[in-house]
């Protein structure tokens, strides 16, 4: 495949009360074989170069584990590749000539800072509300020291693969964590270590995250399309009977 001449539009924004804007830039002589990443990274040594600010973007470990990459390709976040983060994107999923949109992810309770990269702080919050196992757990036990069914280990293990990224958030329409809260609730309610804090724990997210401003789920699976984990909308479910029941159940149980 021969290397591209690419349009990009571009949202920059000066900080977080600051107007934005989409603007034009001209990227050339684009190889297939960079990310897409990389081909920001060439575009803002060409802005250095000629003393303009560069576009400002998150991004972390470049290989789709750590969350960190948040951009919004031509609409979709993440862009076009399903199960895929933006930094595993690859320019070989664009034509030559192709005008290609980027902006950051869209929900009030991810501001934008500047340009590309939003506060996903709420995000932490929540995490902190409950998504964790506070109990002591001792040592790392023997493999089959606490038997669990593989059926629910295989589970765990999937809702386990979120990477907290908020394409789920960006892609819904009403800006619901309903994906991310129901994975951490799914993950640890799944696993003998998460039960003592199971009811607690769900009450607790659930609750802070509605006051955090995310939307409510409407079963549009917007979320799951665009998860570059692939996390199932079966965990939203569960989250909903894991509240359920701690609503039935009372604290402590
Ligand atoms: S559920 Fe998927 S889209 Fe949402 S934060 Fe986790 S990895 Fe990202
Ligand atoms: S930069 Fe870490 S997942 Fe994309």
């Amino acid at each position: 495949m021969a290397n591209m001449n690419l349009k990009l539009l571009v949202w920059r924004q000066g900080g977080s009360f600051g107007a934005g804007r989409m603007v034009p830039y001209e990227a050339g002589d684009v190889s297939p074989d960079m990310s897409f990443l990389e081909l920001l990274d060439v575009v803002n040594e060409s802005l250095i170069a000629k003393g303009e600010p560069p576009i400002v973007f998150d991004s972390d470990c470049r290989e789709g584990i750590c969350g960190m990459c948040s951009l919004v390709v031509n609409g979709v976040p993440h862009g076009p590749d399903r199960g895929s983060t933006v930094c595993q994107l690859h320019m070989r999923k664009f034509k030559d000539g192709d005008t290609i949109t980027v902006e950051p992810w869209r929900a009030a309770a991810f501001p934008v800072q500047r340009d590309l990269v939003v506060d996903r702080g709420a995000f932490d919050q929540l995490i902190a509300s409950g998504g964790y196992v506070s109990v002591n757990t001792g040592s790392a036990p023997d493999g089959n020291a606490i038997p669990i069914a593989k059926d629910l280990a295989e589970a765990a293990m999937d809702a386990a693969a979120c990477i907290g990224c908020g394409a789920c958030v960006a892609a819904c329409k009403n800006a619901s964590a309903s994906l991310f809260v129901g994975a951490k609730v799914a993950q640890l309610a799944l696993l003998p270590q998460g039960h003592p804090e199971r009811t607690s724990r769900v009450l607790a997210m659930v609750r802070t995250m509605d006051g955090l401003g995310f939307g409510n789920c409407s079963n549009e699976a917007e979320c799951e399309s665009v998860c570059p984990k692939e996390i199932s909308i079966a965990s939203i479910a569960r989250m909903r009977r894991e509240y359920l029941r701690a609503l039935i159940a009372g604290p402590g149980r």
